[in-house]
C-alpha cells in the first residue's frame, strides 16, 4: 500500500465575506490586530503551515450602498502580515495580491522584503481578480479581459521570479555576505524586463534571497487558463474543490496539467479551502453547525442574498416566510459590484430557488442557509480525523486551508483536538520540518525544483 500523504494545514481568511462570525464578546473589530495575533499564534502551536489572507482591493457593494453585512474594512494583508511576522516565529505568512492592478517591480520587492524579514516564510497567493469595477480604483481602470489577464497575471509573475532570483546572495546579514556575489551593473542577466502587451518597466532587485530563495508561489483561479498558469508557474494551488470526488478529480486534472508543463506531478501543492465544526459527539457537531449557519446567515443576510438575483431592495418580505413571487427586474447579474455572483440569468436562478424552497418547504433564510451549507466537515474529531484519513489514503489533497467561521477562538478545537487525532494516525505533521514555509509545505529546495524542472 502507498504511504499516505502527510496533509497539512493552513488557516485562511477570505477578504470579504459574510460567513466569518465575528459577534462573540471577545470577538473584536477586524481592524484589530489582537485577533489576527491570537489566531496565528494558536495555528503555529498547531504546526499550521501557514496563514493566508485573501484581499480585495474594493469593498463589496450592494444595491448602490456598501455592502455592511460583509465582513468589511481589513488593513492591507502585506502590512498585517508583517506584523504578525514580529510575533510568530514559524508559520508562513501568505498574501493574496492581484496580479492586474499592481506594478510588478514593486509588489516583487514588497514580497521579498516580507520574506527576508520573516526569515523565509513569505507567499504570495497570485489572483487576478474577476471584477472590473475593482479597476476604477486605479490608474488603469478596469481593462483587462479574462484571457488579457492571465497573459498579463504570467508575465508578472515570471518578471517577479526573474528579480527575486537576480540576486543570488546567501542570507543578508550572515557571516559571509557582505563580499558575496551580488548583482551586477555590467551583467546584463540581472535586468529584470516586464512587457505584458500592458505594461511596461525596467529594473534590478533591491535585495539579496532570503532564506527560502524566494516567496513561495500560491495561485487561486480556476478556469482552465487559470490552472495550466498554475500548473506552470505555482507552488501550491489554492482551490474550491474540497468534496472527496470533486477533490479526486481535481488533483488528477492539475497532476496532468503539471506533468504537460514540464514538471514532476507531485511539484505544484494542492489546498483546498475547507470549514470544520467540531463538537464532543456527531450529533452535537450537527447541532453546532446548524447554529453556525444561522449566525452566518442573519436574516437581513438571507435577503440581501436574494436581492442578488432580484436586482431590487426586497426588505418587505419576511425572511420566514416564501420567495418573493415577483420576478426579478435584471436579466443577468452583473460581474460588478462585487454582487458575488458572476453573469447568473437572475430569472432562471430565481426559478429554481422558487422551486426548490416550495419542494422542500424552506422559508427564504432556510432555502439561503441551504444554499451555502455544502461545505465543511462536521463531526467529533475522530470522525473528521477519519474522514481526513480517507483524503490522505487517496492524495486528493495536500492539506487543506481552514476557513475559521468563528474569531477569534476558531482554531482552538481544532489544534486541541484533531490535530493530536491526526498525529496519532501519523498523517499530520508533529514539529515543524525546517524554518522556512518552502520547507514546512514540504516543497522540494528551490535549487532541485528547478532542475527538476529543467530535466522533465
Ligand atoms: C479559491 C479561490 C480564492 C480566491 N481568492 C481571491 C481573493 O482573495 N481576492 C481576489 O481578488 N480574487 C480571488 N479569487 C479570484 C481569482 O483571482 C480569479 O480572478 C477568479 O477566480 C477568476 O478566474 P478563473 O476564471 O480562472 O477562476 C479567488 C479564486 C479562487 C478560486
Amino acid at each position: 500500500m502507498s504511504t499516505p500523504t502527510v496533509l497539512r494545514f493552513g488557516v485562511f481568511f477570505q477578504g470579504v465575506n459574510f460567513s466569518t462570525v465575528w459577534t462573540q464578546p471577545d470577538s473584536g473589530p477586524q481592524t484589530d490586530f489582537e485577533s489576527f495575533r491570537r489566531l496565528a499564534q494558536t495555528a503555529e502551536r498547531g504546526l499550521f503551515s501557514a496563514f493566508f489572507l485573501g484581499e480585495g482591493l474594493r469593498l463589496r457593494e450592494h444595491l448602490g450602498a456598501l455592502h455592511q453585512l460583509d465582513v468589511a474594512g481589513r488593513p492591507d494583508a502585506q502590512t498585517q502580515l508583517a506584523a504578525l511576522a514580529a510575533v510568530t516565529s514559524r508559520i508562513g505568512l501568505v498574501a493574496t495580491q492581484n496580479t492586474t492592478y499592481n506594478d510588478p517591480l514593486d509588489l516583487a520587492h514588497r514580497f521579498a522584503s516580507l520574506d527576508l524579514l520573516s526569515g523565509g516564510r513569505a507567499a504570495w497567493n497570485v489572483v487576478t481578480t474577476d471584477n472590473a469595477w475593482t479597476g476604477e480604483n486605479f490608474r488603469r481602470g478596469g481593462y483587462l479581459d479574462h484571457a488579457d489577464r492571465y497573459r498579463h497575471a504570467e508575465a508578472v509573475v515570471v518578471a517577479a521570479k526573474a528579480l527575486w532570483d537576480a540576486w543570488d546572495a546567501p542570507l543578508a546579514g550572515s557571516a559571509d555576505s557582505a563580499d558575496s556575489a551580488s548583482w551586477s551593473a555590467d551583467d546584463p542577466s540581472t535586468v529584470v524586463e516586464v512587457d505584458t502587451g500592458h505594461y511596461r518597466a525596467t529594473g534590478r532587485s533591491r535585495l539579496p534571497q532570503s532564506p527560502q530563495g524566494r516567496p513561495v508561489l500560491f495561485q487561486a483561479g480556476d478556469s482552465p487558463e487559470g490552472r495550466d498558469f498554475a500548473a506552470r508557474q505555482a507552488d501550491v494551488i489554492f482551490s474550491a474543490h474540497s468534496a472527496f470526488d470533486d477533490a479526486r478529480a481535481f488533483a488528477d486534472d492539475i497532476h496532468q496539467r503539471t506533468l504537460k508543463a514540464g514538471r514532476p506531478a507531485g511539484d505544484v501543492k494542492i489546498f483546498p479551502g475547507q470549514e470544520f465544526i467540531l463538537a464532543d459527539t456527531d450529533a452535537e457537531a450537527e447541532e453546532k453547525a446548524r447554529w453556525v449557519r444561522r449566525e452566518q446567515v442573519t436574516p437581513q443576510t438571507a435577503i440581501a442574498f436574494l436581492e442578488n438575483i432580484w436586482g431590487t431592495e426586497l426588505s418587505a418580505y419576511d425572511p420566514d416566510g416564501p420567495l418573493p413571487e415577483i420576478d426579478p427586474v435584471q436579466e443577468v447579474t452583473g460581474e460588478t459590484r462585487g454582487a458575488g455572483f458572476r453573469a447568473a440569468q437572475a430569472k432562471t436562478t430565481a426559478d429554481a430557488w422558487r422551486e426548490r424552497a416550495r419542494a422542500e418547504d424552506l422559508s427564504i433564510r432556510e432555502l439561503v442557509i441551504r444554499l451555502n451549507s455544502g461545505r465543511g466537515f462536521v463531526g467529533s474529531p475522530s470522525s473528521v480525523a477519519a474522514t481526513l484519513q480517507r483524503y490522505a489514503d487517496a492524495g486528493a489533497v495536500d492539506g487543506f486551508n481552514i476557513t475559521p467561521w468563528l474569531i477569534p477562538s476558531g482554531l482552538d478545537d481544532i489544534v486541541d483536538r484533531l490535530v493530536p487525532e491526526l498525529q496519532e494516525r501519523g498523517i499530520y505533521p508533529t514539529a515543524y520540518e525546517g524554518e522556512t514555509l518552502r520547507e514546512n509545505l514540504g516543497l522540494r529546495p528551490l535549487q532541485e525544483e528547478q532542475d527538476a524542472r529543467r530535466s522533465a
